[in-house]
């Protein structure tokens, strides 16, 4: 009888140990790495790095059965990608100024994460077509944004951005700049809602999914100007199967206006 109970015991442990891995198939908790062949499905399994700090690009929410998932446009671009590839999606949230290490060394397979096309990136790694482009914007404190009018009132200012962006190389054209570079973008809005910058500089629907979300911050008129317009994917460098058909997946999704979609129904999310 005894002997019964503990089996019955193991069995249930086990049971709910599968369970628990089943589940983290799309958080990326799971040690499955890129490049590994069958996932729970019995599908290949594709690895999307992304760092999920950016709403509406990628963020964290609690869903409706109250567990944490990563939305966002980009997530959305990267399930139709694993969706036309026959393959099953797993997301790695990394921090962003790891991106490109990790693709080149294989542990993830594509990176979607509101990527700017810079020439250094593009010796890196191998890059997609551009799926969407936007404005950059200078957050800054409620009732300081008058001083903020031009890129020029920005000289001799504690500015954050963060680590690995082309807003860190942005702010180092800035004159006796005071940057302030940091791993995730909460995280410097919350040194500007604390008073220890004076500006953020941040894509401009980023900006607009954190003013609305964070009372006391607003977006300044001053406007950064960018050479490295628009979005793209990036895979390792020679990687072109995968990089063809992501690009496949890009001109449908742009061409149906799937990606305007995305778009809108990613910005609702971001700013409840
Ligand atoms: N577009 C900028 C860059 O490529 C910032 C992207 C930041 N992305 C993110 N998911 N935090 O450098």
């Amino acid at each position: 009888m005894k002997k019964w109970g503990t089996l019955v015991i193991a069995l249930l442990m086990v049971t709910s140990l599968l369970a628990a891995c089943g589940q983290n198939k799309n958080n990326g908790s799971s040690s499955q790495g890129a490049g590994s062949n069958a996932g729970n499905s019995g599908k290949k399994v594709i690895t999307l790095g992304t760092s999920a700090d950016f709403a509406p690009y990628e963020f964290h929410i609690k869903n409706d059965q109250g567990q944490d998932e990563i939305v966002g446009f980009d997530i959305e671009i990267a399930k139709e990608i694993a969706k036309d590839m026959g393959a099953e999606l797993q997301i790695k949230d990394l921090q962003f100024d790891s991106l490109m290490n990790e693709l080149n060394s294989g542990r993830i397979d594509f990176a979607i994460s509101g990527l700017s096309p810079t020439p250094e990136r593009q010796k890196e790694v191998d890059m997609s077509k551009i799926y969407f482009t936007t404005e950059q914007a200078i957050v800054t404190r409620t009732g300081e944004e008058g001083n903020y009018k031009t890129m020029d009132t920005l000289v001799g200012k504690k500015i954050g951005v963060q680590k690995g962006s082309i807003q860190e190389d942005i702010a180092k054209t800035i004159k006796d700049a005071k940057i302030t570079a940091l791993a995730k973008t909460q995280d410097i809005m919350m040194q500007l809602k604390t008073g220890r910058v004076d500006a953020a500089i941040i894509e401009g629907p980023v900006a607009k999914a954190y003013i609305s979300n964070i009372e006391g911050l607003t977006i300044s008129e001053a406007q950064p100007a960018v050479e490295d317009d628009g979005y793209i994917v990036a895979v390792k460098k020679g990687n072109t199967e995968f990089l063809d058909k992501v690009n496949t997946t890009l001109t449908r999704l742009m061409e149906d206006g799937s990606i305007d979609k995305f778009i809108q129904a990613a910005s609702d999310l971001a700013v409840k």
